[in-house]
C-alpha cells in the first residue's frame, strides 16, 4: 500500500554557507520531519555557488526530495513555508579578537526585521522557526515583533548546540545525560550540571559531584564556540548543523519519554520570572510538535547568580535591538 505523502516546505536561508553545506544533508534525508513526508527547499542568497550544492543533492538520490528551488527572493523563498531555518548571517571572525556574538548585532538585526516582515504576510501561520545567526536569541526576540500574526511558541533559537557541547563534557565522566541550558547563546550562558538527568529520568548530580570542576564545565561550554574559531578559523559548522537537526527534529517528531533538551523561546512573562518577549533557553519536552517547558525547578544560589547574569544580558541585547525598529 502506498503512502499518501504530505509534501512540506522547508527554507533555508544562507544556504550556500557552512553550516547549512551540513544540515542539508540532515533535512534532505529525511530524519528531521518524518520519513513519510516530502520536502520542498527556497534558499536566498548565492546563486551561483548554491547551483553547484543543487547538483551535489540531486546526485544525492534522496528519495523524499521532491522540489529543489533556490530564489534570492524572500517573497518566493517563504510563501507558505512549514519550517524555516534562519541561518543566513554574518558569523563572528577569527580575526576580530575579542568580538562576542552580541557585536554581529549592527549587522546581522535587519536581516531577520526584513525576513520577519516578510514571513509574517506569505508562510503559513503555523510555521514553525528556528534562528541560527547570531546573536541567536535576539535576532528571533526581533523576528518575534516583526511578526505579529505568527504565535510566539513557532519562534525558536538555537542552544542545542550549547546543551550539545554540555552533554559530551559530562559524558567523559559518566553517561550520555540530558543537560539544561539556561539563557542566552553568549559566554553568559548557563549549562546547568545540578539538573542534567540520564535518559531514564535518574538524576546526574548526585554521582557527578564528587567528582566534578564546576566552573570549569561552564566556562568550556561558554568559551566552546571561540575555542573552535581559534582553533579552525572558522566558526562551527558541522556541530552546529547537527544541533538544528536534532532542534527541529525533537520539536517536530517529539521527545523520548523522560527526556528534556533546551531550546530558546520566547518568554510568555510567566516562565521562571523572565520577562515577556525575551528570548531564553529553557528546559522543555516537545510532543505533537508542540514544546512544554518543563517547570518547578529550583536553583541554588549559586546557579540563580549564573541565570540573572545571563538575563541581565539578553535584557541589554534587547535595549540594543531597539534600534533596527527606530529605522
Ligand atoms: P557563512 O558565512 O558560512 O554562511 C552564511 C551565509 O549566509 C552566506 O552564504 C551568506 O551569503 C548568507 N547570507 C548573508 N546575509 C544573508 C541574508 N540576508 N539572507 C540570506 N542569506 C544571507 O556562516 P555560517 O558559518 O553558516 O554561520 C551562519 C550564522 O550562524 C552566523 O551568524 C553564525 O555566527 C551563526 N551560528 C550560530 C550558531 C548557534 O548555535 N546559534 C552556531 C554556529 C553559527
Ligand atoms: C558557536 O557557538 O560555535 C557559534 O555561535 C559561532 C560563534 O560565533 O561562536
Amino acid at each position: 500500500m502506498h503512502n499518501i505523502l504530505v509534501p512540506v516546505k522547508v527554507v533555508i536561508t544562507g544556504a550556500a554557507g557552512q553550516i547549512a553545506y551540513s544540515l542539508l544533508f540532515h533535512v534532505c534525508s529525511g530524519q528531521i520531519f518524518g520519513n513519510d513526508q516530502v520536502r520542498f527547499m527556497q534558499i536566498p542568497s548565492m546563486i551561483s555557488q548554491l547551483e553547484g550544492v543543487r547538483m551535489e543533492l540531486e546526485d544525492c538520490a534522496f528519495p523524499l526530495l521532491n522540489q529543489l528551488s533556490i530564489t534570492d527572493n524572500l517573497e518566493e523563498a517563504f510563501k507558505d513555508a512549514d519550517y524555516a531555518f534562519l541561518i543566513g548571517a554574518l558569523p563572528r571572525k577569527q580575526f576580530l579578537r575579542g568580538m562576542e556574538r552580541k557585536d554581529l548585532l549592527k549587522s546581522n538585526a535587519s536581516i531577520f526585521r526584513n525576513q520577519g516582515l516578510v514571513i509574517d504576510n506569505v508562510a503559513k501561520k503555523s510555521i514553525k522557526i528556528l534562528v541560527v545567526g547570531n546573536p541567536a536569541n535576539t535576532n528571533a526576540y526581533i523576528l518575534n515583533k516583526s511578526t505579529p500574526s505568527i504565535p510566539s511558541k513557532n519562534i525558536s533559537a538555537l542552544t542545542r548546540l550549547d546543551q550539545n557541547r554540555a552533554t559530551f563534557q559530562i559524558s567523559k565522566t559518566l553517561g550520555v545525560p540530558n543537560v539544561v541550558v539556561w539563557g542566552n547563546h553568549s559566554n553568559t550562558q548557563f549549562p546547568d550540571p545540578k539538573h542534567a538527568l540520564f535518559d531514564d529520568g535518574r538524576q546526574v548530580w548526585p554521582i557527578l559531584k564528587a567528582k566534578f570542576d564546576e566552573p570549569n564545565f561552564i566556562e568550556t561550554v561558554q568559551n566552546r564556540g571561540t575555542d573552535v574559531i581559534k582553533a579552525r578559523k572558522l566558526s562551527s559548522a558541522m556541530s552546529a548543523a547537527k544541533a538544528c537537526a536534532d532542534h527541529m527534529r525533537d520539536w517536530c517528531l517529539g521527545t523520548k519519554q523522560g527526556e528534556i533538551v533546551s531550546m530558546a523561546v520566547v518568554s510568555n512573562g510567566n516562565m521562571y520570572g523572565i520577562p515577556k518577549d525575551i528570548v531564553f533557553s529553557v528546559p522543555v519536552t516537545c510532543n505533537n510538535g508542540e514544546w512544554k517547558l518543563v517547570e518547578g525547578i529550583e536553583l541554588d544560589f549559586s546557579s540563580k547568580k549564573y541565570f540573572e547574569s545571563t538575563l541581565n544580558e539578553l535584557k541589554q541585547e534587547a535595549l540594543d535591538a531597539e534600534f533596527v525598529f527606530q529605522e
